[in-house]
This record gives structure tokens, sequence and C-alpha cells, in this order.
């Protein structure tokens, strides 16, 4: 069985296109709270909560982790930059997993993987941290070769592969190639001994195909819940996904 972790971001993403400035995070006319739709996802059978506390804060706030580090019940996967703020701050907060990403100020959601190996000691220093507090470390990894061998040197327990590039290829010709390519990232990683996660793009359509590779442990989605959840509500949103990630019928 494929795990589903909820991205909540974008609902904070909503909140901060009206109350970026506010004093407060929730509560008046503060809508909608994402720690109140994590608590609604979780009762629908997500597995987990994810959120990424950007450096530019242009979603979740400091705020909105610390209450959903108390209110949460299954797991907080927190998503980060690897630097000594951040660092510092999950060691207080002692999310259950941090998936490390790479963050470029421009881009509108994490663009490519962490360049694990153009600076293996410094992500693995963020690493040893990590597991020293008892945090699962995860990293967020295009699906190559290189990637794949310098996070197992890292010593990380798990990796998360990017499918972003196979989720823009879906509707293209490359789409197979993309494909294939995930399918050996995730062989590979398998083999060194990493715990294979997934995430980006991901959705109601072209979940069936990822969900056909081996070996997948959970699955981080968060946009394409979003978008759906503003039809139907986020239970009957996560309900689905949860049944189309493990091929039940609906
Ligand atoms: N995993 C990681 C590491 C991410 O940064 C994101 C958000 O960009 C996701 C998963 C979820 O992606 P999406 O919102 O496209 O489902």
């Amino acid at each position: 069985m494929i795990l589903l972790g909820v991205n909540i971001d974008h609902s904070a993403t909503l909140r901060q296109a009206r109350y970026r400035g506010y004093p407060s995070t929730t509560g008046g006319p503060v809508e909608p709270d994402p720690v109140l739709l994590a608590a609604l996802a979780e009762q629908a059978g997500a597995d987990g909560i994810t959120i990424h506390l950007r450096e530019d804060r242009r979603h979740i706030q400091e705020r909105d982790v610390w209450r959903l580090r108390e209110s949460c019940r299954t797991r907080v996967n927190l998503e980060m930059a690897c630097d000594d703020a951040m660092l510092a701050l999950a060691l207080r907060l002692k999310p259950d997993s941090v998936c490390l990403v790479p963050e470029n100020r421009d881009e509108i959601s994490t663009e490519g993987g962490l360049d694990v190996a153009g600076r293996p000691e410094r992500v693995a220093a963020c690493v040893a941290a990590l597991s020293a507090a008892g945090i699962t470390a995860s990293l967020f990894i295009d699906p190559d070769a290189a990637q794949v061998g310098a996070a197992a040197a890292c010593r990380a327990p798990f990796v998360e592969l990017h499918t972003g590039a196979w989720a823009n290829a879906w509707h293209t010709p490359r789409r197979a190639e993309e494909f294939a390519r995930l399918a050996q990232g995730a062989a590979l990683a398998a083999k060194a001994g990493l715990s294979v996660n997934a995430g980006h793009g991901i959705n109601y359509q072209n979940i069936r195909d990822i969900r056909g590779i081996p070996g997948l442990h959970e699955l981080n989605i968060g946009h394409s819940i979003l978008c759906r959840a503003l039809f139907v509500g986020i239970g009957p949103a996560v309900r689905e996904m949860k049944r189309l990630m493990n091929g039940t019928p609906l």
C-alpha cells in the first residue's frame, strides 16, 4: 500500500493572497486555515501532512508550522532548504520527517531536485543532525544515478524522487522516456538501501502510471488535491486520491 502525504501549502497561498501582513494567521476574516484543512485531510485518510516553510514565507508561516506540530495526528513532514536557520528551527520543532529541497527565490514552486552530488558535505551534515535528533531525513532529488548515489552516501534513509519532469511530459511523446527514468531512479535508490517517496505534479490522471513503480513508500501531493477540494471538499478529494493510488475501485 502506498501512503499519501497531503501537501497543504497552497491553502496558505490562498490565505496570503489576501491577508499577507495581517497580524494574525487565522481567526476573524483570515481564511482559509491550513491547519484546519490538514485535520480534515487526516480525517479522510491522509497518512501525513506536508508543509514547506520557505525562506520568503510566501505561503506557510512559522505559526502554521507550530500549530500543525501540536494538532497533527498523523505525521508532519517539513520541507525546507538545507540551511542553518531552517535546520535550527527543525531541531526545535521536531517534525516526524524533514525533506530537504532546493529553494530558488523566483520559482513558483520547487522546480528541480536538490543537487546532493554538488554539495555532499553540507547535505550529509544536515542529514546527520536531523538523524541524531530522531527526525527522518529525506532528500528531494531528480531520478538520476549521480543524485541517488550521493543521497545514499549522505546516509539519508529516504529520497523523494522529483516527478515534475515526468508530470510535465505526460501529455507529450516524452512521457514513456520520463517514466522509465523515474522507474530506473526508484530501482537504483532501492538497491542502494534507500526508501523511496515521490512527488510534484502528481494528479488524478497520471496517478495511474506512477503507482505502478515498484516499492514506492509515499506520494506527496498538493496542488491537484487542493484543486479538487475546491469542487468536492477536502474529504472526498483525499479519499478519491487514496483509492486511485492503491488501485481500489471508487
Ligand atoms: N514534494 C515536494 C518536495 C514539493 O516541493 C512539492 C511542492 O512543490 C510537492 C511534493 C507537491 O507537489 P504538487 O503541489 O505539484 O502536488
